[in-house]
C-alpha cells in the first residue's frame, strides 16, 4: 500500500524544494582510509544509493586538521578533499538528491595522535568523561586539552568559513554547522566545559558568541538560506554539562532568529534511547520549537510512527533518521510500501571496507534476488 501522509509531503526549507520530510542524519562511517582522509569512491555511492531523501546530511568532516578527532574521518579543508565530495555531490545531484555537508571541530573529543604530540584544544582545560580516542593504535585516554587563546579562537571561525567556501566548489547544496554532542561549539556553548574569562566565556551571551560567530562566517558564504546548526541540547557526550540548558540553549536559539537559516536540526531522542534527555532532565527541544523561526528538524529513534506522529503534531517540520538510513538506502521507499527494513550491522558502523556501508540491499534489489531463487 502507498502511503500519502505527511511524511511524503514535499517541504521548501531555505533555498530548497524537498520532495519528502526525511533527513538522513549525519553519520561518521569512517570510510576515508587514506593519507588526505579524501572521501572515497565508495563514498560516492553510500550517498548515491541514499538520494531519495529530502536531504542528505553528510558525516562530520573536519575543518582543518586541529578538528581532527577520529581516524579515517573525512576533511573539508585540502584540495583533495574538496575533489572528492565534488564526485559525492555530483552522483547525489545526478541521482536527484539534495546534500549538505556537516562541518566539525571535535575540541576536546580528540588526541596528541591527531596533533603531532601536541595536546587537543578547546574552550577550557577541562578534560572530557567517558569517552576514549581511536587512533591507530587502538582506544587511548583522552587527556586534558589545551584551552585556545583568544586569537586562536578567531582563527577556528576563519576555518569554518574556508571550509563553507570549499563546501561551495565542492558542490554542496549547502552546510549544517556540527553544534551538538559534545563537540569544540557545544563546548564553548555549555558552562561545565567553558570556564574562560575572555569575551567567549562567563555570560551565556560570551558563550555563545563562537557558535554565532561560526554561523555568520559559514551563512556569509552559503547564503543564510543554505546553512543550518544542530544543537543536542540533552546530550551528555563526553561529559558535557550546563547548570541550565533550558535557559542556555533558548538563548542560542533566540539569537539563532536574526540570521534566516535554512533549518535547526535538534536531537532529543526518545525516551528509551542512548540520546534521550537523562532522567530528571527536561525536555528541551518543545522550546526551541516554539522559540525557532524557521524550520525545524527533530532526531533520536525515530520510527515511521513516531516521526509522522511528530509532524502531525507539529513538533518538527523535518525527521532525521540516522541508523535505519544506515541499512535501508531506499529508507523512503520502504515506509511509502510499507516494506520491512534491513537490520542494520553494528560491527560495521565505523571503519572497515564496503561490508555494511555499499552493499544494504534495495527493496528492487530484494525482489529480485527473491525471484532468482524461486526461478531456480
Ligand atoms: C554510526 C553513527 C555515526 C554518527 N556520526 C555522527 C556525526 O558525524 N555527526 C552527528 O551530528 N551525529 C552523528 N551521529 C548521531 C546521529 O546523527 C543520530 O543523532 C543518532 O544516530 C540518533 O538517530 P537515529 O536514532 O535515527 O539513529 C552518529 C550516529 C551513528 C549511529
Amino acid at each position: 500500500m502507498t502511503q500519502t501522509t505527511k511524511l511524503f509531503t514535499p517541504f521548501t526549507m531555505g533555498a530548497l524544494t524537498l520532495p519528502n520530510r526525511f533527513a538522513m542524519a549525519p553519520m561518521t562511517r569512517s570510510r576515508a582510509n587514506n593519507e588526505g582522509n579524501v572521501p572515497t569512491d565508495s563514498t560516492v555511492k553510500y550517498y548515491e544509493q541514499r538520494a531519495s531523501a529530502g536531504l542528505i546530511i553528510t558525516e562530520g568532516s573536519q575543518v582543518s586538521q586541529q578538528a581532527v578527532g577520529y581516524i579515517f574521518t573525512p576533511g573539508i579543508y585540502s584540495e583533495e578533499q574538496v575533489a572528492g565530495w565534488k564526485k559525492v555531490t555530483d552522483a547525489v545531484h545526478a541521482a536527484g538528491g539534495r546534500i549538505f555537508i556537516q562541518l566539525w571541530h571535535v575540541g576536546r573529543i580528540s588526541h596528541p595522535f591527531f596533533h603531532q604530540g601536541e595536546l587537543p584544544v578547546a574552550p577550557s582545560a577541562v578534560q572530557p568523561t567517558g569517552v576514549k580516542a581511536f587512533t591507530l593504535n587502538g582506544q587511548e585516554e583522552i587527556p586534558t586539552p589545551r584551552a585556545l587563546e583568544t586569537h586562536e579562537v578567531k582563527a577556528v571561525v576563519e576555518d569554518f568559513r574556508k571550509a563553507a567556501e570549499n563546501a561551495k566548489k565542492a558542490g554542496f547544496d549547502g552546510a549544517e554547522i556540527h553544534g551538538a554532542n559534545g563537540y569544540l561549539i557545544d563546548q564553548f556553548i555549555q558552562d561545565g566545559s567553558n570556564q574562560r574569562t575572555d569575551e567567549y566565556g562567563g555570560s551565556v551571551e560570551n558563550r555563545a558568541r563562537f557558535a554565532l560567530e561560526v554561523v555568520k562566517a559559514v551563512s556569509d558564504v552559503l547564503g543564510a538560506d543554505r546553512t543550518g546548526i544542530r544543537l543536542s541540547p540533552t546530550g551528555v557526550m563526553g561529559g558535557i554539562n550546563d547548570t541550565d540548558r533550558l535557559g542556555t540553549f533558548s538563548y542560542v536559539v533566540e539569537q539563532l532568529n536574526q540570521f534566516n537559516l535554512a533549518y535547526l536540526h535538534v536531537i532529543e531522542a526518545l525516551p528509551g534511547h542512548p540520546m534521550a534527555a537523562q532522567p530528571g532532565q527536561e525536555k528541551v527541544a518543545p522550546t526551541l520549537r516554539k522559540i525557532f523561526n524557521g524550520p525545524f528538524i527533530l532526531n533520536g529513534g525515530y520510527t515511521q510512527e513516531t516521526a509522522e506522529a511528530a509532524l502531525e503534531n507539529n513538533e518538527a517540520d523535518l525527521i532525521a533518521f540516522g541508523v535505519p538510513f544506515i541499512s535501508n538506502p531506499d529508507l523512503v521507499e520502504r515506509f511509502q510500501q510499507g516494506a520491512a527494513l534491513n537490520a542494520p550491522d553494528q560491527a560495521t558502523f565505523y571503519g572497515g571496507d564496503d561490508k555494511g556501508y555499499i552493499d544494504y540491499p534495495s527493496l528492487a534489489e530484494v525482489e529480485q534476488a527473491t525471484q532468482d531463487i524461486v526461478e531456480k
